[in-house]
């Protein structure tokens, strides 16, 4: 199966690198997608999307919720992982079955067994909302890779390295394709560019991401 879209050759099944430990995994989780949506539809009824504010009073363009044992939070007060939802106060919903199976999988085929994540941050991106350039250093524990599954409409993931001045490569981010990074690329600086509008068949005017951590 191939399809092309802007002129990009999309082949499921395909390993492309990003850098050194870090590979992106073209359709590596369509087979787990009903399975996925499914969850993801009960954990939004528990734990719904907000734009969470950054320490300097922003509003997050991308709206963000949690499963797992710990959420990754912004607020005034700084970027944290709690085992709490603040809207609720509750726990946030377990991580699904499905999420974990996709999650070690991938992990297994980028080169790191067994990982098992603790949290899972899930970004919905609508037109228009991106991401800037940052690198996801707030868990306690940088031996864990990150497995970033992207779902519904199509995005560009920057990766550079370890500083952000670094050169930065474009990788079309499409349903299904699973980016993962760890050891040396553990701490590299990535992105996501403003969405482009669109329609996805199943998710509709949206793009989801979801990104295991080991965070505790
Ligand atoms: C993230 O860095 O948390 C999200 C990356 C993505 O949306 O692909
Ligand atoms: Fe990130």
């Amino acid at each position: 199966m191939m399809d092309l879209l802007d002129g990009i050759p999309h082949t499921p099944g395909t390993h492309e690198p990003l850098g050194t430990g870090a590979v992106l995994l073209r359709g590596f989780a369509l087979p787990f997608e009903p399975r996925l949506l499914a969850a993801l539809q009960a954990i939004v009824a528990e734990a719904p999307f907000r734009h969470m504010v950054t320490p300097s009073g922003h509003a997050m363009s991308v709206a963000m919720t949690n499963c797992g044992a710990a959420g990754w939070v912004t607020d005034r007060t700084g970027y944290r992982y709690d085992t709490r939802d603040p809207l609720s106060g509750r726990t946030w919903p377990a991580l699904p079955e499905a999420f974990l199976a996709l999650a070690r999988a991938a992990a297994a085929e980028a080169g790191y067994e067994d990982f098992t994540p603790d949290a899972c941050l899930i970004n919905r991106y609508e037109p228009g909302a991106r991401l800037s350039l940052h690198q996801d250093r707030d868990e306690r524990n940088l031996a864990h890779p990150i497995v970033s599954v992207s779902l519904g409409l199509p995005a560009t993931f920057q990766f550079g390295g370890l500083k952000r001045a670094d050169p930065v490569r474009r990788h079309a981010l499409r349903h299904g394709d699973v980016a993962v990074w760890g050891g040396p690329s553990r701490l590299c600086f990535h992105g996501v560019p403003s969405l482009k509008d669109g329609t996805h068949e199943s998710l509709g005017r949206m793009r989801i991401n979801l990104t295991f951590r080991g965070a505790l």
